[in-house]
This record gives structure tokens, C-alpha cells and sequence, in this order.
């Protein structure tokens, strides 16, 4: 088993970058996470349109936000044929799904949130799995308490992302925790926060006997991550014409503006005098591709 997989991203994993993260080696991909409040007032086509998964991005892992178990059992039938997986996410911590008890703020309550998930694991036959936090704050570092519930009631693979939800993304991720987790738990654990380079994960591997390492934002700027290459100005041009590429040829919506921001992001890397940011003045995707092949000179 490949030891990297994709981490769930609102906003980032369109389908073509899901794609290109394929491409360069992640195991697993995540879509990002849909709202059961939203899903369920649509139709099976609707969402199929909608998340827009590729043959090619299989095994793939749908990430289902919320607090509802009726909504829970109204959406699963529409996602369950386009996955190999469902994930239910206990970790977000905007404010819009705090309020709705949704997100991190399921960590508060772990027997409600086991009850929860017991319904939801008892309406597929799909594998439900978990992504959580390590606890709502320092007081509460309940990570172990919370997976040993989510095993018992039939989870089956946790990923942790090593910070509490008072933390949001400041500090560092706490990599004990997850090792203590692991200790404790039968399922796989997948480990999550703060990896920056290939090597990073095979140390989080190696210190915490975690079972898979998930990655997030680095893979926004640097999708290759997964692929422990090192790359030239030219490869990470060309990964950039390949992304556009995989838009052009995958995304059912046209949106200028979203290919120059993963397009940007994936020039960090590139040492050059012209000035990087200017690729958000154009006005096509044509003009993007110009851009980015003007960077080789
Ligand atoms: C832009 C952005 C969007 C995110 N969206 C989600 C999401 O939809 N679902 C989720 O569980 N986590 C989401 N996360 C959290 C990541 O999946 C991950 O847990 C976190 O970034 C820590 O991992 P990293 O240090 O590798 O980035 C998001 C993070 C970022 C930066």
C-alpha cells in the first residue's frame, strides 16, 4: 500500500487537481467535504454533477459534513454508488458548522457522536470512516476516548489531524497523540498535520506506526509531494500545463480565476525575475498557458 494520501480541502479538490495528485502517486484521494444539509435536496444526477469523480481518481473517499441523522440517511444513497468510501468529517472548525453542532464540535459529546455514527455506519455497506482532531481544546485531549467509541460502533479507519480545534491550524501537530492512538486502536489510523516534504511522512510513519499519512496543504502547492521527486523550474511548469490541462479536459465548469489560483500556488517553487502573481490578470485560460510557458525563459 502507497503510504500518502490526499487530505480533504474545500475550495482545492476540483477535480483535476484530485487528478493531478493521482497522477504523482496519492493513494487515496478525498473529495473535499459536501454538506448533508445541501446533498440531500438534490437528486442522484445532481450529485454526480456535481462531485464529478473520474474512473481514473479511484479508490476515492466522499467527505460528508453535518449533524443531522436524518440528512445523514437522505444523502448516503445519493453518494454510495460513486465511492469506495464515505468519511465523516469531525474536525472542521468554521464557525457556521460549529454553531450546527457539526465538525470539531462533535468531539465534545464522543458518546452522542458514537451514536451518530453507529446509524450512519448501520445505512451502508459502504466503509465509514472518521476524520477527527486530537480534542476541542487542551483541556479535552480526548483523541483516544473518541476512536476507541468510533471502533466500537463501527468505524472502520480514523484519520487524526495532530491539533485540538482551539489550536485551528497554530502550533505544531501533536505526533504523541497519534502514536498513543495507534497503540490503542485495531483500525487503521491514518496520521495528518504539518507535512512538508515526502520525508516527513516517513518520519511521521515511523514515530507514530500509523498505517498511512494523509497530506493537505503542502499538496495545494506542490502536488508532486506524493511522488518523492525532486523538480526542475521545467518539470514543475510542465505539472502546471498538465493541471490546466486536466481542467480543461475534466471540469464541467469554466472558471478563470479558479485555474489562476491553483496555478499560482503551484509557482511557488519557481525562481524567476517576472513577477508571479501577474498570472491573476489574465483574462483566459489561454493567456494563463502563455504565462506559465514565458516562466521557462
Ligand atoms: C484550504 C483548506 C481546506 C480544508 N478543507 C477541509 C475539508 O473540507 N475537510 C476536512 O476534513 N479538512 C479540511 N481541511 C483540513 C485538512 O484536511 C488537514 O486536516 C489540515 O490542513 C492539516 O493537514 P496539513 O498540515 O497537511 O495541511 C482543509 C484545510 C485547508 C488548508
Amino acid at each position: 500500500m502507497k503510504p500518502f494520501c490526499l487530505a480533504p480541502m474545500a475550495g482545492i479538490n476540483s477535480t483535476a487537481f484530485r487528478l493531478l495528485c493521482k497522477e504523482n502517486g496519492a493513494d487515496i484521494i478525498y473529495t473535499q467535504m459536501y454538506d448533508v444539509n445541501l446533498l440531500c435536496t438534490k437528486t442522484k444526477e445532481e450529485v454526480k454533477k456535481l462531485l464529478n469523480i473520474k474512473k481514473e481518481e479511484h479508490p476515492v473517499v466522499i467527505q460528508l459534513i453535518g449533524s443531522n441523522l436524518k440528512k445523514f440517511r437522505q444523502t448516503i444513497p445519493l453518494v454510495e454508488g460513486l465511492a469506495e468510501e464515505i468519511n465523516i468529517n469531525v474536525g472542521c472548525i468554521e464557525k457556521r458548522y460549529l454553531e450546527h453542532d457539526c465538525g470539531a464540535a462533535l468531539l465534545k459529546d464522543p458518546e452522542e457522536l458514537g451514536y451518530l455514527v453507529k446509524r450512519i455506519v448501520a445505512c451502508t455497506k459502504k466503509p465509514i470512516s472518521v476524520k477527527i482532531r486530537i480534542g476541542w481544546d487542551g483541556q479535552s485531549l480526548n483523541a483516544v476516548k473518541v476512536c476507541n467509541i468510533l471502533e466500537d460502533n463501527g468505524v472502520k479507519k480514523i484519520i487524526i489531524h495532530g491539533r485540538t480545534a482551539m489550536q485551528k491550524y497554530a502550533g505544531k501537530s501533536n505526533w504523541t497523540i497519534m502514536k498513543q492512538v495507534k497503540e490503542k486502536s485495531s483500525i487503521p489510523i491514518i496520521a495528518n498535520g504539518d507535512v512538508k516534504s515526502y520525508q516527513d511522512g516517513l518520519d511521521l510513519l515511523e514515530r507514530t506506526g500509523c498505517d498511512e499519512v494523509m497530506v493537505g496543504r503542502e499538496a495545494k502547492y506542490a502536488p508532486w509531494i506524493f511522488s518523492n521527486k525532486q523538480l526542475t523550474k521545467d518539470d514543475i511548469i510542465k505539472q502546471i500545463l498538465r493541471y490546466i490541462e486536466l481542467y480543461e479536459t475534466y471540469e464541467n465548469r469554466c472558471s478563470v480565476s479558479e485555474v489562476y489560483d491553483q496555478v499560482f500556488r503551484m509557482t511557488r517553487d519557481i525562481e524567476t525575475t517576472i513577477n508571479k502573481r501577474d498570472v491573476k490578470e489574465c483574462a483566459s485560460i489561454a493567456e494563463i498557458k502563455q504565462f506559465i510557458s514565458g516562466l521557462n525563459s
